[in-house]
């Protein structure tokens, strides 16, 4: 794919290709990919024949997966939101690499690039928000994809209680990268 870039979107990185690698789409679905950034993980699951909304906070990112999508020919309906605010509808897969940085506030910067990143003091702020409401979203027999940090303790307790299922992980530097299906 070709996949343009803008210096307040996230770039895609080992997060977002360990989440690509990890998800199976089947054509046809109603696939919903949070936090789309790039758009990235949308387009490829259009491509492979899913119906597709990319959904951001950062109006950049909306602006960035529409113009990716048309360069490769990919259709997928860009909305801008606070996680659900704006979604109507349920979906057969969610996926979503959420900010799970952990995050002081001290250290958030004043640019749209921050919610790239920032999850709060462990990290866990906005994965914990979607945890709380992604089962409203999801069709019967629906599944979500969740990228998580072993820093996001807190994230990683709910998922637990919600029995979510380790499907893939990768070490990194100071923290290992998971995939989760729940
Ligand atoms: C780690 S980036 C992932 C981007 C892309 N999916 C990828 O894998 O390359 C996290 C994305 O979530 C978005 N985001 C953060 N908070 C959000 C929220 N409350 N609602 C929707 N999107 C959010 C950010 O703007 C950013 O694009």
């Amino acid at each position: 794919m070709n996949i343009e870039n803008h210096s307040k979107v996230y770039k895609s990185s080992d997060d977002t290709f360990l989440l690509l690698k990890n998800i199976e789409i089947k054509k046809g679905e109603d696939v919903l990919d949070m936090g789309t950034g790039s758009g990235i993980i949308g387009i490829s699951c259009a491509k492979n024949g899913a119906n597709v909304t990319c959904v951001d906070i950062n109006p950049y990112a909306v602006a960035l997966c529409r113009r990716n999508a048309e360069l490769n020919n990919g259709d997928v309906k860009g909305v801008e939101s606070d996680l659900f605010e704006k979604i109507k509808g349920r979906f057969d897969v969610i996926v979503f690499n959420p900010p799970y940085l952990p995050t002081s506030k001290n250290e958030r910067i004043d640019d749209e690039i921050n919610s790239a990143w920032d999850g709060g003091e462990d990290g866990s702020d906005v994965t914990l928000r979607f945890l709380n409401s992604f089962k409203k979203y999801l069709k019967k027999n629906g599944r979500c994809y969740l990228l998580v940090s072993s820093l996001n303790k807190k994230a990683l307790k709910k998922i637990e209680e919600l029995d979510g299922k380790l499907t893939a992980e990768k070490k990194m530097f100071f923290e290992k990268l998971m995939v989760f299906l729940l």
